[in-house]
Parts: structure tokens; sequence; C-alpha cells
């Protein structure tokens, strides 16, 4: 630290406005990618109606703006999309032909604290429900790895790759 104040030290006027305008667009991006983050109630909770709850509680029992959100389908194809990080792994064939399988609810949240990926994150719970904490939605609502009611991105690079490939399909 001491060293890059030195080094500070040494700016001229010009290098020192570069420097303040990249940190500003850096702290800018990771606002915009970490204040909201990209759910999907998957369509097996959907068919019972669980995202009313779920959308209820994140919204009126801890305060997520509703930034948009949508009820569609997706094709197999899309579903791969949005898997593409899990490609070739055992369970990659089951959970995109299961995200393709019916009408979901897909939505991004949004709130003041920059941290609002990983809250998000902690309120739905562990992969496993069987794992998850108590108090978490698939602790609730889900049953096992194959039903875990939702997905939330899992890093601001996650949200924003999630809400930009989602905007696309909501489009078409
Ligand atoms: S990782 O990379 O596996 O550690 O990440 P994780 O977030 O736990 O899981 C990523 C998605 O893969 C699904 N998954 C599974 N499906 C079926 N069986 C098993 N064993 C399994 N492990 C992980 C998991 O449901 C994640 O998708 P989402 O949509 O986020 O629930």
């Amino acid at each position: 630290m001491n060293n890059i104040l030195s080094e500070i030290d040494n700016f001229t006027l010009e290098e020192f406005r570069e420097l303040r305008d990249y940190c500003n667009r850096s702290i800018d991006k990771l606002k915009m990618d970490s204040n909201s983050t990209l759910i999907i109630i998957k369509p097996a909770s959907f068919a019972k109606q669980d995202h009313l709850k779920i959308m209820d509680e994140l919204t009126k029992k801890y305060g997520y703006t509703l930034m948009s959100g949508k009820t569609m389908q997706i094709t197999l194809e899309q579903a791969e999309m949005h898997y593409e990080e899990h490609r070739g792994k055992p369970w990659f064939e089951k959970i995109t032909r299961q995200l393709s399988s019916g009408p979901l609810y897909v939505a991004v949240l949004g709130s003041e604290h920059i941290d609002t990926v990983s809250r998000i994150r902690k309120l739905i719970g562990a992969t496993d429900p069987k794992e998850a904490d108590p108090y978490t939605i698939r602790a609730r609502y889900g049953t096992c790895v194959d039903d875990n009611v939702i997905h939330a991105s899992d890093s601001s690079e996650s949200a924003h790759y999630e809400k930009q490939l989602w905007a696309g399909f909501m489009k078409e």
C-alpha cells in the first residue's frame, strides 16, 4: 500500500485523472453487476405455484425490488446456454431438460446492497435442499438436488452474463 501511495505521489495530474476514471468505471461496473441478480423458479416449483409465495417472501419480507419478471418457457438449446459452464458434468443433460420442461418464472431482483448476489444465494440455500439451512427457500420448498426449486446467479460475473442472456430470451 505504501508503495502504491508513493507511486501516486509521483503521478502527473493527467495520470492521476486516468487512474480516478478507471477506478470510477470499475466501481460502477461492480455496482451494476452486484446490486442485482437473476433468479429462476424452476418448472417443477412453478407448476405447484410456489413462485407466488417465494416472490412474496423475497420482495415483501426481505425487501428486494422486482426489476423485471416474466413467466416463460425456454427451449433445450436455451437451457444449455444458461448452464453452459456445467457442460460435461454428469448432470448436464438432466438439468437442461428439467429447465426446459415447462413454464418457469424468471426475475431480476435488486437492492441497495452491493452484495445482493451473495445475499440472495444465502437465502436460497445449498444446492441440495437436504443440506440447506432450515430457514432457506430450498430447504422449505425443495426435496432433493433434482428438485431444488430455484436458481440464483452464483457470482457478479454470472449475474452479468445471465441477465444479458435472459434479456435476450425474453425478447424472442
Ligand atoms: S458446482 O459447479 O456443481 O459446484 O455448482 P452448483 O452451484 O452446486 O451446481 C450448479 C448447477 O448444477 C446442479 N447440480 C446438480 N444437479 C443434479 N445432480 C447433482 N449432483 C448436481 N450438482 C449440481 C445444480 O442444481 C446447479 O444448478 P442450479 O440451477 O443453480 O440449481
